[in-house]
């Protein structure tokens, strides 16, 4: 298994100006901390934050799943690469959401991400509704039948499972309940790939991490790390989180 992961997923936000400070900022405490950290600052920044860190590693937070063409407005995966990317953020929810982008899309981006050696964090997880409804298994073993159909091989993918009530809100979930969705995941690669594969994939949390409840999630067995949103935007609370998480 791999060290513990830290992502930070800035969104659609921070200038240009802001996104140099505080990957300067964030890298500049990793100095001795053998962990893994993703800055995943939005497509415009990619080459400003390239050049401001040398101990975090970069990522974006979407890629099309064409290497080339007439796709206006479209980023190619082996661009990203270029660009000294080596994650890739895929099928977040709020893409799901507001860009209506479907299972069917997400699985030609992982294809198309694991083609030029990107690990793509693919991101699952249910609603509200489905949560009530007691559906979290079945939403969360649809996604990946489906976001990882015809894909042979995952042995660089990560999966970021996120409550979508969890994202923004505050609203976190136990973090043993948390656990056992991982453990379930989990279960679902193992008779998909084989047992090695399962245990070799990294599972993270996602949803209003923060300092104060990180311990909690990067504790669990089956937990490899958290995806972050608001708080990877703000240097000093997202450093608390580095520094909480290298500790547990
Ligand atoms: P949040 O976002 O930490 O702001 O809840 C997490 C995410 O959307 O990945």
């Amino acid at each position: 298994m791999d060290s513990v992961l830290i992502v930070g997923n800035w969104k659609m936000n921070t200038s240009l100006k802001e996104g140099r400070e505080l990957a300067r900022e964030i890298d500049r405490t990793l100095v001795g901390i053998k962990m893994r950290v993703v800055l995943c600052p939005p497509f415009t920044h990619l080459q400003a934050i390239r050049a401001q860190i040398s101990y975090a590693l970069l990522g974006a937070q979407d890629t099309f799943w064409q290497v080339e063409g007439e796709y206006t407005g479209e980023i190619s995966p082996a661009v990203l690469k270029e660009m000294g990317c080596q994650y890739v953020i895929l099928g977040h929810s709020e893409r799901r959401k507001h860009l209506l982008e479907s299972d069917g899309m997400v699985n030609k981006k992982v294809k198309a991400s694991l083609n030029q050696n990107l690990r793509p964090i693919l991101c699952i997880g249910e609603s509200e509704e489905e949560r009530d409804r007691g559906q979290t298994f079945k939403v969360i073993q649809e996604q990946l039948d489906l976001d990882l159909k015809d894909i042979d091989n995952i042995n660089y993918l990560i999966i970021a499972y996120e409550p979508i009530w969890a994202i923004g809100s505050g609203d976190i979930p136990d973090p043993s309940d948390t656990n056992n969705t991982a453990r379930f995941i989990r279960k679902v690669i193992k008779k998909k790939y084989g047992g090695e594969t399962a245990d070799n994939t990294t599972i993270l949390y996602g949803g209003s991490v923060t300092s104060s409840n990180v311990e909690g999630f990067v504790s669990q067995k089956n937990i490899g790390g958290v995806l972050v949103g608001g708080a990877s935007i703000k240097a000093e609370e997202f450093i608390k989180i580095i520094k909480a998480s290298s500790q547990s």
